[in-house]
């Protein structure tokens, strides 16, 4: 199989990694920057831009690939997965109208209230910024504030935590787009992402990441600091009847997508509030999650070759898929002062004894120097038999690297475990 990888952070450094490991598939890459992992397994690379669908499309004609598989969310909504198709090229990914799901937080919202999809929750919608703001005034209890296009998961303010009234007024005003209010909701969040062919959906392991800056979930949003998994695929705070609960609203998703005309195809990732009421819907993505998707591909037994077949042939069938029952760890390394003023070009070294699994991300790579760049730099993986041991893993690799970077030491051990179980049985 030829195929072209779409993206150059770690996430796509997964994908391309699970895509080698059939040695008879030919993984072609377009991305920003160099990512030397990514190119390293690659048999061409095009530096453009994620969003130049002109330079992508014409790449992948040149080099004859029959697929393709997108990583990030922004070609998505610029129509790479229409253009490629009209070029006779399948992709994992929806369209650009499915991929509303995610591009479009209205949208998504009114999907799911239409469609009466549980776990929706009470939302309205601002496309001008003056009613937003006399809402909010005359509001009594905490709010999440979320602009209506993409942010890179950096968007959301909770009124009530991290704002006051009057931060969130600002803030609403600070906006060019429109804007939705939703219900805060309490609880403990996890990640289901699922294989999609259009119609059939496969499930992966539930992951949960850490979007905060800092040690015991404090400071501003990132695009993720880490994650882990468990052995079973479950996590401790899910019970069987809200896992349950949560496959079935996605599943009633991709049927409301189809039933709209929106078939959707790709990794369905659904972010959930596990709450008191059980499981919400905080958000969709139409890709894998950067980390999530570093926490399930090591673990894929089957091949994703054979899946990516699956998916754009419409005949995927959980019997194909299994992962490895092993727990694991995930740790971004990040620029000094990321998120809000990251250093670039700060060198760094790293320490390769650990048995982690390594993943680039945003890094520069120069004769075998690394030097960071303004957004995550590398993500260690630990995978092990028990959580305990992928920890272990992961942190000896991530406190091994040298330079003006830092990680959150707290993801994956068992004193946040045993937090995030104590807060679940307060809240029920
Ligand atoms: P998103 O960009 O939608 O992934 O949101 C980023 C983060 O904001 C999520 O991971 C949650 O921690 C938080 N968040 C989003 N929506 C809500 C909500 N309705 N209630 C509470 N927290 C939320
Ligand atoms: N880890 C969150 C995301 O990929 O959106």
């Amino acid at each position: 199989m030829k195929i072209l990888v779409v993206g150059g952070g770690g996430r796509e450094h997964a994908i391309a990694c699970a895509l080698a490991r059939n040695s008879e598939t030919e993984i072609f890459s377009v991305m920003a920057k160099r990512n030397y992992g990514i190119s390293s397994l690659a048999k061409g690379v095009h530096l453009c831009g994620e969003t130049d669908v002109n330079g992508i499309v014409s790449y992948a004609q040149k080099k004859g690939v029959e697929y393709a598989f997108i990583g990030p969310e922004a070609p998505l909504e610029a129509g790479i997965v229409d253009r490629l198709l009209s070029a006779g090229i399948e992709s994992v990914g929806p369209t650009r109208s499915a991929a509303r799901i995610e591009t479009d937080k209205a949208f998504c919202r009114d999907m799911m209230e239409l469609h009466r999809i549980d776990g929706c929750p009470k939302y309205r919608v601002f496309h001008n910024p003056h009613d937003a703001i006399s809402f909010i005034h005359d509001h009594d209890g905490d709010l999440a504030i979320k602009p209506v296009g993409l942010t890179g998961g950096k968007g959301v303010r909770i009124m009530g935590e991290q704002v006051d009234r009057a931060g969130a007024i600002a803030y609403v005003k600070s906006l060019s787009s429109g804007v939705v209010l939703e219900e805060r909701l309490i609880g403990e969040e996890f990640t289901l992402q699922a294989f999609v062919d259009g119609t059939h959906m496969v499930p992966m392991p539930l992951v949960q990441d850490h979007k905060r800056a800092f040690e015991g979930d404090i400071g501003p949003n990132t695009g993720g600091m880490g994650s882990y998994s468990m052995p079973d695929h479950m996590l401790p705070f899910v019970s069987d009847k809200d896992y349950k609960k949560a496959l079935a609203i996605m599943q009633s998703t991709v049927a409301a997508m189809e039933r709209t005309g929106h078939p959707y195809k790709g990794i369905l990732y659904g972010q959930f509030m596990n709450t008191s009421d059980g499981p919400k819907v905080i958000e969709f993505n139409a890709r894998f999650g950067d980390p999530e998707a570093m926490n399930v591909l090591p673990l894929l037994s089957s091949d994703l070759s054979d899946i990516v077949r699956a998916i754009t042939r419409r005949s995927l069938a959980a019997s194909q898929i299994t992962f490895e029952q092993k727990a694991t760890v995930c740790k971004y390394i990040v620029p000094a002062g990321y998120p809000d003023s990251p250093n670039a070009g700060d060198p760094l070294t790293v320490d390769t004894s650990s048995g982690a699994l390594m993943y680039y991300a945003n890094v520069e790579e120069r004769n075998g120097k690394l030097s960071t760049l303004t957004s995550r730099t590398l993500a260690f993986v630990g995978i092990g038999p028990t959580l305990e041991e992928a920890e272990r893993i992961a942190e000896q690799a991530a406190s091994g690297v040298r330079g003006r970077v830092r990680y959150r030491r707290d993801i994956g051990t068992g004193s946040l475990l045993e937090q995030r179980i104590a807060h679940m049985k307060e809240l029920r």
